[in-house]
């Protein structure tokens, strides 16, 4: 098993990969991490697909985990990201692609896909939202499914703007073992992955203050209305308890014709690491099934 990691020159600026499995395997599997603004840390158990012969590249977007941070804010956008997706694919000659993106990786995905979907085998997304506003009001209902006080301590303290107050901050964690990762001990990729969110300029800048406030400049953003123009092999994947809701996914299952979608019934967001083996076992079958 070959593990490369490095730097590539992608549109001025140099971004962290990390390229697991053979470099001549038939197809390649391209990671997209979500946040937007955290690290491919948290998408290794992605690497398990490399049992199947795949080769399996993760990398860290544009100011992100090890990535180059340029001056400024102007590149943080969805666009621009969709073309460091296409930069990687054709720097690393990575060729037609498997295209797997998680949360905002997963709406990065469909945007790759609207513009560039000639390059892709296939598209798996995993809590993925295509339509943010409507992912925030499922978010929204999820905050008033918690106890009484802590949908108030939220809702109070984020009316008020006090994001650090530790009440706010203990509802917080319990939204986030609820719907962000069920597993009792997070694994420290896992944690890795938050905590650069926050130390790195794209996650407040783009998303907001914590997973639940989407008031960040992806706020507005909707493709619904493009899906039907995506024609690869799709999967749409989530848990059942996703902060992501399964309603959202509903959304692309509905927008991409003859897309099939797979809920895992023990997992939120993060259904790679809270049921890694089928998760990983449902993604291989697809991915085998598009490539016969
Ligand atoms: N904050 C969500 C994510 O993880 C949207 O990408």
């Amino acid at each position: 098993m070959v593990d490369q990691e490095g730097f590539a020159r992608i549109l001025g600026h140099d971004l962290f990969y990390r390229s697991t499995g053979p470099s001549d395997a038939a197809a390649t599997v391209l990671g997209l991490h979500g946040g937007p603004g955290a690290s491919h840390d948290y998408l290794v158990p992605l690497r398990d697909l490399t049992r199947w012969g795949y080769r399996v590249v993760l990398f860290d977007q544009l100011a992100c985990g090890r990535s180059e941070i340029p001056p400024g804010t102007d590149l943080f956008t969805l666009a621009h990201h969709v073309e460091q997706t296409e930069g990687i694919r054709t720097t690393l000659g990575l060729g037609k692609v498997h295209l797997i993106g998680s949360s905002y990786g997963g709406l990065l995905a469909l945007a790759y896909a609207i513009k560039y979907q000639q390059h892709l085998r296939s598209l798996v997304t995993i809590g993925g939202l295509p339509d943010v506003p409507f992912a925030q009001a499922e978010m929204n209902r999820l905050i008033d499914e918690m106890s009484p006080e802590d949908a108030r301590a939220i809702r109070l303290h984020s009316s008020r703007g006090e994001f650090t107050n530790p009440g706010y901050l203990q509802a917080t964690d319990r939204f986030y073992r609820r719907y962000l990762c069920r597993l009792p001990e997070w694994p420290p990729e896992v944690v890795r992955s938050l905590e650069l969110c926050t130390q790195r300029p794209v996650y407040p800048y783009m998303n907001g203050p914590n997973e639940f406030t989407i008031s960040g400049t992806i706020r507005d953003i909707n493709i619904v209305p493009d899906l039907p123009k995506i024609r690869v092999p799709t999967l749409v994947t989530g848990g059942r308890y996703d902060e992501v809701t399964p309603a959202v996914a509903e959304q692309i299952e509905t927008g991409i014709a003859g897309s099939r979608r797979v809920t895992f019934e023990n997992s939120s967001h993060m259904p790679f690491w809270e049921e890694r083996e089928k998760f990983i076992a449902v993604v291989a079958a697809f991915l085998q099934d598009v490539d016969r």
